[in-house]
């Protein structure tokens, strides 16, 4: 199956340099491991630190571009193994000419099914990755990571908030354009806290659901585990949905 019109500005041929300036959130060359340890930290210090890889873990990333967060995951824990998985051959030939590490491997699949088996990887993250993929897409690949996840394994998933709409430097309206005219360029996803909450804890069924959002990166970390018979990792959680809310003020 070949991925859907989004991929185009991911597959395209194109040099490590060009990528290096157009996938990174406008960010600096000099600034861009400073940029991968931010989210590495925001993820496995700040938010999960308890989700950090430990010695011999196979750890997989979604959405691994030129690889820069898993080469300072290397930097900081002491994995067997880290595996960047993408749907750009280009992407990873440009990784591959960047950065190598006998612990690193990277992994071209069809945009849809992940090449794992079951109960696979303790820990898997994805950062700016996501936020480009179609919602009914991203929405397999959830599950998709689900399924991979190990028993008692850790999730970190990075999206984009809705928060971001009015900031983005493409206004929401030619957004709309340029997925409706295919336009080969970054198309952006957003997403709200009750949308991530119930596509997590009721259509997925996840265990150990949290939702940060975090103002300066304007996104969402969702973490979720499997199989600990713990829906939420903060009990308070659902409160904080519309319908939460809307349940303390008027209590029925
Ligand atoms: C903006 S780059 C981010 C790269 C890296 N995560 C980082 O932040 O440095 C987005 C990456 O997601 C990849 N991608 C797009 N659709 C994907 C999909 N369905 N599955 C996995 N990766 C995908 C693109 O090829 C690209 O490498």
């Amino acid at each position: 199956m070949e991925p859907t019109a989004y991929a185009a500005a991911w597959t395209r041929e194109e040099s490590l340099d060009s990528l290096n300036r157009r996938i990174h959130d406008g960010v600096s060359l000099e600034q861009l491991a400073d940029r991968a340890r931010g989210y590495r930290d925001q993820m496995f210090e700040v938010l999960y630190p308890f989700a950090q890889p430990k010695e011999g873990d196979h750890v997989l990333e979604i959405g691994s571009g030129v690889g820069w967060i898993m080469q300072v995951m290397l930097e900081k824990f002491p994995m067997g193994e880290i595996t960047g998985l993408d749907i750009s051959e280009n992407m990873i030939r440009r990784a591959q000419e960047r950065f190598s590490d006998p612990k690193a491997q990277f992994v071209l699949y069809d945009g849809f099914n992940f090449p794992f088996s079951d109960n696979y990887f303790p820990v898997i993250y994805s950062c700016a990755a996501l936020q480009h993929i179609e919602k009914h897409v991203a929405f397999l690949l959830m599950r998709e990571i689900y399924r991979v996840l190990a028993p008692q394994g850790h999730a970190i998933l990075h999206f984009l908030s809705v928060n971001h709409m009015p900031h983005n430097g493409i206004p929401y309206e030619q957004e709309c354009w340029n997925i409706i005219n295919n336009v080969e360029t970054h198309w952006h996803f957003y997403y709200s806290f009750d949308e991530l909450f119930i596509l997590f804890s009721e259509l997925i069924g996840v265990d150990d659901l949290d939702i940060q959002h975090n103002e300066s990166f304007n996104s969402f970390f969702v973490h979720f585990s499997k199989n600990t018979q713990r829906k939420f990792l903060r009990e308070d959680l659902p409160h904080f949905t519309y319908q939460g809310r809307f349940n303390q003020t008027f209590p029925i």
